[in-house]
């Protein structure tokens, strides 16, 4: 008699003790009745292929990967997606039955998942986005507004060339403003996004968000993949300002959407449910 294997998904970070994944997938297992397991992965770089390599064997049909290792995986998987490879960063691994890892990136679709659901008066094509950052985080945002149909991206970066990097990347959409005056670009911007880490809890650069925000108009969808604090100091000047703000939590809990959906054959809904279960709320 042969056994129904569980499956079994985690993620993959270092450190990963602060990862909200376990809970989420979690919650959505209970939710919906699954027979799994979500489980987080301490892996130092240096074991990264060895782990790959072991997990499917152990009953794993895939994992989510974070910081430091989303670049490293693209070299270790045999399939990677086209937005994935443009993105150079992968979130989602898919372990195949034929053996194969398959990776792909979901936090675009999770950066615009939750625009949709909380500013549902954004469209892409409503007008200009303003971006501040370019790094990993910066990449797979401005691929997923550039592909909704954004008419122009504005980028400005404290390191300039990392933007300009991203426009030979991402075309003649994305145009590059200078970091000390990036407070410019924010005029008539219909969206204005951070994807820097300045406002994180825990970094040297907590709260030093140096950009005046005089520009911006109220009404201003504005939106931060930073969740810890979930109002950071950029949110909270926008909503001074008469701004609609848009937190990043909604992004962790979308771009999670897929791949529970392969690893456990149910789509999960992200609900105020499922955000009280992440903020461990009652
Ligand atoms: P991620 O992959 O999470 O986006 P990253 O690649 O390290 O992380 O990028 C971090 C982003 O925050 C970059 O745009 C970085 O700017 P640089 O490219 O100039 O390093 C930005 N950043 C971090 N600290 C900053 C600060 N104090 N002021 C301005 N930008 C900052």
């Amino acid at each position: 008699m042969s056994e129904v294997r569980i499956p079994l998904a985690g993620v993959i970070g270092h450190p990963v003790a602060h990862s909200k994944s376990p809970a989420l997938h979690a919650y959505w297992l209970k939710t919906y009745g699954i027979r799994g397991h979500y489980i987080p992965m301490d892996v130092e770089e240096a074991d990264l292929k060895a782990a790959l390599k072991a997990l499917p064997k152990l009953g794993f049909v895939g994992v989510n990967v974070t910081i430091p290792h989303k670049e490293r995986v693209l070299g270790l998987a045999d399939l990677i997606t086209d937005r994935a490879a443009l993105i150079g960063a992968a979130n989602t691994l898919i372990f195949r039955p034929d053996g194969k890892i398959h990776a792909d990136n979901t936090d675009g679709y999770g950066f615009t998942e939750n625009l949709r659901q909380n500013a549902p008066e954004w469209v892409p094509s409503s007008g200009p986005a303003a971006v501040l950052g370019a790094g990993g985080g910066s990449r797979a945002g401005v691929a997923a507004l550039l592909e909704g149909g954004v008419p122009e991206l504005r980028l400005a970066n404290r390191t300039r060339p990392r933007a300009e990097a991203l426009r030979a990347d991402f075309g003649p959409r994305v145009t590059v403003w200078d970091w000390p005056s990036a407070g410019a670009m924010l005029e008539g911007a219909k969206l204005v996004v951070n994807t820097t880490s300045i406002g994180m809890a825990g970094t040297e650069d907590e709260g030093q968000l140096r950009i005046s925000l005089d520009a911006i108009g109220p009404g201003t969808v504005v939106t931060d993949i930073v969740y810890t604090p979930l109002i950071t100091p950029l949110l909270a000047a926008a909503r001074e300002r008469g701004c609609h703000i848009v937190d990043g939590l909604g992004m962790l809990m979308h771009q999670a959407v897929p791949g529970f959906e392969r690893w456990f054959g149910q789509r999960p809904v992200v609900d105020a449910a499922t955000r009280a279960a992440i903020l461990g709320l009652p």
